[in-house]
């Protein structure tokens, strides 16, 4: 299914609206040819985090890398290492230190300071080069706000090539009668309106508007959420095929566990910003870890009446499970590709319970 190959690196990725840690130091990564499933509840952060890989967003801090070259980048990390040197040296100086050691302290707080600001321009330029990244499209959540209704379709799915600097009109339209083809409309569907269609075929005139520009990695945010759930098989089966077809890697976001099951390599598990759990699909449904995603699958019906009955959804709620007074979290590798958010105690709890 896929080589291993990393395609797109999330590092540290924050992006804050004022206040609102919207998404706050996560990082994962996305293989080739994988599906890549990001998992929360609505307003955890799974669309900004689709926003800031295509670069919707100049993110507040963190680190995007395509193919190992770096996109996207923010500053606040940077900004907050000049603080920390200055900081430092204001304590120093304060608390009497004798002349020669506050020099030697002045003296690295200089070269820290100096260092963070040439990686900052350096994050900066590389930022700024990439204003937007072709080989990386998205389908939004909402098949109906996001298709412009004062556009034909055959102009909605041109607005990237265009944009893109592509003049030739029989190029263009020969493009898009292919993109139509391919999510199963047809060519005389370009000159109509988005209202026109239905809620399923709204949505593939959205991944039209993707597939069109020929990308490497399509991140899907909740394609199908809108949809009527008769319709939202063969959106996903569609999606499938596109992805076998053009050899795509898929980054699929769904605010519930049962969409991805059967359709991602691994998953991402996000609550509140917070990346709290990652690891394969197979992994994640049989061995779950925090206590979010225990509660996320305990919320997927069962094909199974017996069971369904029995049952039991489980409530997570944080201040119930976790002790992060002293003791602080982070994501850690507790088996070979399974993170977890988790503080020391929790680790070690983690990692005793695999070994039984
Ligand atoms: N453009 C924006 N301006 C301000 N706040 C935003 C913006 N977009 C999202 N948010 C906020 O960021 C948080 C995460 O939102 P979002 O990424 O849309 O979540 P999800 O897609 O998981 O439902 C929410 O609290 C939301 O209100
Ligand atoms: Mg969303």
């Amino acid at each position: 299914m896929n080589n291993g190959e990393t395609l797109l690196s999330v590092e540290h990725l924050c992006q804050y609206f004022g206040r609102n840690k919207a998404v706050d130091d996560v990082s994962f990564e996305v293989k080739k040819g994988e599906v890549f499933g990001l998992v929360g509840e609505s307003g955890c952060g799974k669309t900004t985090t689709g926003r800031s890989i295509i670069k919707l967003y100049d993110i507040t801090s963190g680190n995007i890398f395509y193919k190992g070259e770096r996109i996207a980048a923010g500053t606040l990390s940077y900004k907050e290492e000049i603080k920390a040197a200055k900081e430092a040296y204001k304590e120093a100086k304060k608390n009497g230190t004798d002349k020669a050691k506050l020099a030697e302290i002045k003296a690295d707080t200089d070269a820290r300071i100096a260092k963070a600001k040439e990686e900052m321009k350096a994050a900066m330029k590389d930022h700024k080069k990439h204003r937007t990244v072709t080989d990386i499209q998205m389908i939004f959540q909402d098949p109906i706000a996001s298709l412009d209704p004062r556009m034909t379709v055959g102009q909605i799915i041109a607005e990237g090539l265009v944009i893109n600097g592509e003049k030739d009109k029989k190029v263009i339209d020969e493009k898009v009668y292919e993109a139509l083809e391919m999510v199963g409309l047809v060519r005389e569907h370009a000159g109509r309106y988005p209202h026109e269609f239905s809620g399923g075929q709204r949505q593939r005139i959205g991944v039209a508007r993707a597939v069109v520009m020929n990308p490497e990695i399509i991140i899907a945010d909740e394609p199908v959420s809108a949809l009527d759930v008769s319709i939202q098989a063969q959106v996903i089966n569609l999606l499938d095929d596109l992805r076998h077809k053009m050899g795509l890697t898929v980054m699929f976001i769904a605010h519930d566990l049962s969409v991805v099951k059967y359709f991602s390599d691994r998953i991402g598990v996000m609550y509140f910003g917070k990346l709290v759990e990652l690891a394969d699909a197979d992994e994640l449904f049989e061995h779950p870890m925090h206590p979010y995603t225990k509660s996320l699958l305990s919320a997927i019906p069962v094909p199974d009446p017996q069971f369904e009955k029995k049952r039991q959804r489980i409530t997570y709620v944080p201040l119930k499970e976790h002790d992060y007074s002293v003791d602080l979290p982070s994501l850690r590798e507790v088996t070979p590709g399974h993170f977890v958010y988790c503080n020391d105690a929790e680790y070690e709890k983690y990692r005793a319970q695999v070994a039984e």
